[in-house]
């Protein structure tokens, strides 16, 4: 299994300790900070991939406010408590790098609730060292898929309820309270921690050129090792995978692609690498799907999750996403007909760009590479038959 130890290479989780292992915090202005990370080639480990040295420059305005985003209400994502809990103190300098930087005096976490006692017991260490020279407040996310949108973490910090806003105004304009608002996930501001110590050049030494440096990793499914792990970007997808057989793999998580075994040959875990294929490491997500599982059944599972998960303030999620769900149970267990196809891609046309948030796109985006994956699987169940359940009927008692 590769795996390159950057952001998890400290021995300990105490202040100490991670002094020890990374030494001192360089402080830099805005200026400084903007461009080591566009000359590093940072981009955000929350999912979009946005490169972070443009994010940080977009914030002006008076009173900035940070927000480090470890909600992580996708199912199958553990990166980020397992950063939270193993490294507090690294996700807490790139978040007092990025306030000092930005001019902030209020930084908050917004966390999982896995994470709270960990980030709270790190952000009392650091009191009472002296350090951070802003108030840090630790906010416990709501366990909900939609918890970690940018704006809905903005509206529950706000006191409001953990669900996506109207994007009128951009978070970096008019965030928290109204002030300009930096949001990264937290595994960026840990990176954003390792680059302003060891400089850029060490941060592209591993990694895809055009997105260096490496990333965390989760993997679940049908894999041996399944867990967090730290790889560089650009590993090729068969060396997670191995030495397990799968038929398909779900990259991206439940908002990503579903992808046939027989493209993962050469396939590589960047946004580059895997552009061809029409998919995106997004938050760092690898779900195998094995011979003996049924990707219609899984797929169907997911899409109910996702509308139920919804905050119904939209149309899409309202009508659309409910009824892909119903359309997808009865793909798996009922007809599978062409007319039921046609229709299932009519709904995801129709609520394709048309929520407050990428919600209900990304929902679609999951369905139509579903359909496209499982094509085959689709007409052996129109026959009444299925891929899985004839695996696991060919298998010796
Ligand atoms: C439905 C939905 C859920 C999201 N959940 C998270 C999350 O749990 N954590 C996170 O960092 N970003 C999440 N994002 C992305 C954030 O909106 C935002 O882009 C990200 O926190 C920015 O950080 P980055 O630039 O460091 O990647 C989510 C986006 C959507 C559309
Ligand atoms: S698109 Fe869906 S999840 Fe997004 S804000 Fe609207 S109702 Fe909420």
């Amino acid at each position: 299994m590769p795996s390159t130890s950057r952001l998890l290479a400290a021995e300990g989780v105490t202040l100490s300790e991670h002094r020890e292992h990374f030494g001192p915090l360089p402080t830099v202005d805005r200026t400084q900070l903007i461009a080591l990370l566009d000359e590093a080639g940072l981009s955000g480990r929350g999912g979009a991939g946005f490169p972070t040295g443009r994010k940080i420059a977009a914030v002006t305005g008076a009173k900035p406010v940070v927000v480090g985003n470890g909600a992580e209400g996708e199912p199958l994502s553990r990166k980020d408590a397992v950063l939270l809990t193993r490294a507090p103190h690294l996700v807490l300098d790139g978040l007092d790098t990025a306030a000092v930087a930005i001019g902030a005096d209020k930084a908050y976490l917004y966390v999982h609730a896995e994470a709270v006692a960990s980030v709270r017991t790190a952000v009392q260490e650091r009191r009472a060292a002296g350090l951070d020279p802003y108030r840090v407040v630790v906010v416990e996310a709501p366990d909900m898929f939609v918890a970690g949108e940018e704006s809905a973490a903005v509206r529950h910090i706000d006191g409001g309820p953990a669900l996506p806003r109207d994007r009128i105004v951009l978070t970096a304009v008019a965030g928290v309270r109204g002030r300009p608002t930096l949001v990264n996930n937290v595994e960026t501001l840990a990176h954003i921690a390792l680059i302003v110590r060891f400089g850029a050049d060490w941060f592209r030494q591993v990694g895809d050129d055009k997105d260096p440096g490496t990333m965390l990793v989760t993997l679940s499914g049908a894999v041996d090792g399944q867990g967090v792990l730290e790889v560089p970007t650009g590993t090729l997808l068969t060396e997670l995978l191995a030495p397990r057989a799968v038929s398909a793999v779900l990259i991206g998580g439940y908002h990503g692609s579903w992808l046939p075994a027989a493209t993962l040959h050469g396939a590589r875990l960047s946004r580059t690498g895997l552009e061809s294929l029409g998919a995106s490491p997004g938050a760092g997500i690898v779900h195998a799907l094995g011979p003996t599982d049924c990707g219609l059944a899984r797929t169907a599972e997911i899409t109910g999750y996702l509308a139920g998960q919804s905050a119904r303030q939209c149309g899409p999620c309202r009508n659309g996403l409910p009824r892909l769900a119903e359309l997808l149970d009865e793909l798996a267990y009922g007809r599978a007909n062409d007319p039921l196809v046609k229709e299932i891609r009519r709904i995801t046309r129709l609520v394709d760009g048309r929520g407050s948030c990428r919600h209900p796109d990304g929902t679609a985006r999951m369905v139509r590479s579903a359909l496209r994956t499982f094509a085959d699987d689709i007409e052996l169940h129109h026959r009444g038959r299925c891929i899985a359940a004839d695996v696991l009927a060919a298998e010796p008692n």
